[in-house]
Order: structure tokens, then C-alpha cells, then sequence
């Protein structure tokens, strides 16, 4: 019996020092342990052994022998596998990163934002009001029932079926009657509302989309020197200090009176060039006090509130700002148009 579990202990040694990946030494461990295994059935010898404590040892000698050659060779082969890994994959930090492109802001992006920033510094809200709306807010509550005339000059876009009601709005005035029926307690009102509104144009200086933004203030007592003076203010800090204001006549059917408003021409600075057509002057306002039915008709008391309300085209500013020329470049989402307006160029606009 010694001899043989000196056999068997020699014979374990070799092979597990042989062995060279887990798999074989699984297939070993079951070849010895498992349950028809050698030590197994050694150990089953037992009941016919004579003596039997003797017989327990000798056993246990090869069991102790098999466990300890085991446990050794699967942390060695264990460890070299985790070396294989590491070095496999292993992250070369010398390589050079890919480059990731930095995108830059839309440049009506930043008009609208500047904009946005000047007039929450004069202590008015921002709303954004839906791009589909109905004929009434954008036309009826506006004064422009069904077959008025000046509804020409703003021919859009009409969603039938079941929207048939549906149009895209031609002008962010329809900010006005959304605010000022949102408006339970008929209050004042001091409000931007920025947004894309379409038109059935398209040249290259309109196009079927653009942008603009309106302006509502009611309250009491509101005057049209107030109008004037928030225009002069507004024109002047986008435009720059020098820029002188002048108001026109002018009609819309939602205000009474109302103004067109031009300002020095931002490119000769009013001495005339072909983009002021030579009058030294570029229209960048159409405005007015809010004519009393539209305030009747949101649930306004003409009696008591006043307002003004005015529009304006945010593209024109952008064209000017950035030196762009075709306003449908502007939506055309040409990568090699957009990429010319880098973050850089925040800090160079000229004003
Ligand atoms: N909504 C008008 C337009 O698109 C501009 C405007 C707004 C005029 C507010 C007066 C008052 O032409």
C-alpha cells in the first residue's frame, strides 16, 4: 500500500506539472476526484481494508497530495491567464486621441439669444409659442377676419384633413393673443415671444421660413412715447450707440396707430449703399398700440389697459451681424456654411 501511494503521489506530481491550461486540469480533477475517480474508489477500498486507520491515512496522504499540487497549479495557470488578458488588452495612452469636433451655435441660435438677453434686461418674460395654429389666433383675434384683404401679404401654409382649422403661423403675433388669454387675472403684461414663422416666399431675402420675435406690453397708462423709447433703446444697443431711429406711418390691423420703424443703415452707417437702397435707412420694425378690439377680444378692457406690441425679423439682424447675403443659406444646413460660425467668434461680432 506504500509503495502505491507513492506511486500515485509521483504519478500526480508529473501530471499536474504538465498540465498547461484550466480545461486539463479540470479534466484531471475529475480523472482523480470525481465521483468513479482513482482517489475516489481508493478511498471506497476501505471497507475491505484490514486496517483501516492505516488504510484511512495512506489515503489521505494521496487526497492532501492531489489538493495542494492542485490548488497550486490553478493559481499559477489563473494568474498567467490575467497576465494574457492585461497585456491584450492593453490601452497604448501614447496613441494619439481621435479629434472630436466642437459644433458651434446656430447663428440665428445667437441672435435669438442676444435678443432674448436684452429684453429680460428690460424686465420682460420670454414665451414660445406652438409653430401650428389656428386661423384665429393667427388671423381672427388679430383683426384679420376671414377675407380681409391684408391677409395676402401674409399667405402661408394650411394643414388639411382633420386639421383643417390648422395653419403654420405667419407671424409670432399670435404670441399676443396666446399670452394675453393665458392671462386670467387681466393683468399687465410685459412679454418676447421669439419663433419661426413661414410665408409662401422664397428669394434671397425671403424665405418660406424665417424668424421672428414681438413684443406686448399692456398696462395702464402705456403711451406710444412708451413705444418709442423701448424701440430707440432696443435699436440702439443691437445696433450700436450711434444708430439714430425713425418712426413711419404705417398699417396693420392689429394696431392703431402704427409705425414702421427704420433704423441708419447698419452697413454705411446712413449714407447710402446698394443694401439700403441708398436711403441710409433699413426697416427693422413694424410696431403700434395695440388696437382696442384685439384687446377686447382677448377679454382686455380697452377702457383701462393700454398696450404696444411690436414685431421684428430676426434674420435681417443675423444677416447683418454675420456679413450673410442669401437668407435661405441660413436654413439650408449646409455643414461648410455653418462651420464657419466657430465659438471664437462670439467674442468678434462687431456691433
Ligand atoms: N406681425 C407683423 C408682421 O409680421 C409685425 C408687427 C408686430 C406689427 C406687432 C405691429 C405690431 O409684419
Amino acid at each position: 500500500m506504500q509503495e502505491k501511494v507513492e506511486m500515485l503521489c509521483k504519478e500526480i506530481e508529473e501530471k499536474i506539472s504538465n498540465i498547461t491550461n484550466l480545461k486539463d486540469l479540470t479534466d484531471l480533477k475529475a480523472e482523480y476526484m470525481g465521483k468513479k475517480g482513482i482517489i475516489t474508489e481508493l478511498q471506497s477500498g476501505i471497507k475491505d481494508a484490514v486496517d483501516k486507520k492505516e488504510y484511512g491515512m495512506q489515503v489521505n496522504t494521496v487526497r492532501t497530495t492531489f489538493n495542494e499540487k492542485y490548488e497550486n497549479k490553478l493559481k499559477e495557470l489563473q494568474e498567467e491567464e490575467l497576465n494574457r488578458k492585461l497585456e491584450s488588452e492593453k490601452i497604448d495612452v501614447t496613441l494619439p486621441s481621435k479629434r472630436i469636433r466642437q459644433g458651434s451655435k446656430h447663428p440665428m441660435t445667437r441672435i435669438q439669444e442676444e435678443l432674448e438677453d436684452l429684453f429680460v434686461s428690460m424686465g420682460y418674460d420670454v414665451y414660445d409659442g406652438p409653430e401650428i395654429e389656428t386661423d384665429e389666433n393667427c388671423f381672427q383675434k388679430l383683426n384679420l377676419p376671414i377675407g380681409h384683404p391684408a391677409r395676402d401679404a401674409q399667405d402661408t401654409f394650411y394643414l388639411e384633413n382633420e386639421y383643417e382649422n390648422y395653419l403654420l403661423r405667419s407671424q409670432t403675433s399670435t404670441g399676443q393673443v396666446r399670452v394675453m388669454e393665458a392671462n386670467v387675472e387681466k393683468g399687465p403684461i410685459r412679454v418676447v415671444c421669439p419663433g419661426k414663422v413661414y410665408r409662401r416666399d422664397d428669394d434671397a431675402t425671403h424665405s418660406h421660413q424665417f424668424m421672428q420675435m414681438e413684443g406686448l406690453v399692456i398696462d395702464e397708462n402705456v403711451s406710444m412715447a412708451d413705444l418709442k423709447g423701448t424701440l430707440e433703446t432696443f435699436c440702439k444697443k443691437l445696433l450700436g450707440e450711434k444708430t439714430d431711429v425713425r418712426f413711419r406711418p404705417s398699417f396693420f390691423p392689429f394696431t392703431e396707430p402704427s409705425v414702421e420703424v427704420d433704423a441708419t443703415c447698419f452697413k454705411c452707417g446712413g449714407k447710402g449703399c446698394p443694401l439700403c437702397k441708398q436711403t441710409g435707412w433699413i426697416e427693422v420694425l413694424g410696431a403700434g398700440m395695440v388696437h382696442p378690439d384685439v384687446l377686447k377680444m382677448s377679454g382686455y378692457d380697452p377702457e383701462k389697459y393700454q398696450g404696444f406690441a411690436f414685431g421684428t425679423g430676426l434674420d435681417r439682424f443675423a444677416m447683418f451681424r454675420f456679413g450673410i447675403t442669401d437668407i435661405r443659406t441660413i436654413y439650408g444646413n449646409d455643414v461648410r456654411f455653418l462651420n464657419q460660425f466657430t465659438k471664437g467668434d462670439e467674442h468678434n461680432e462687431t456691433k
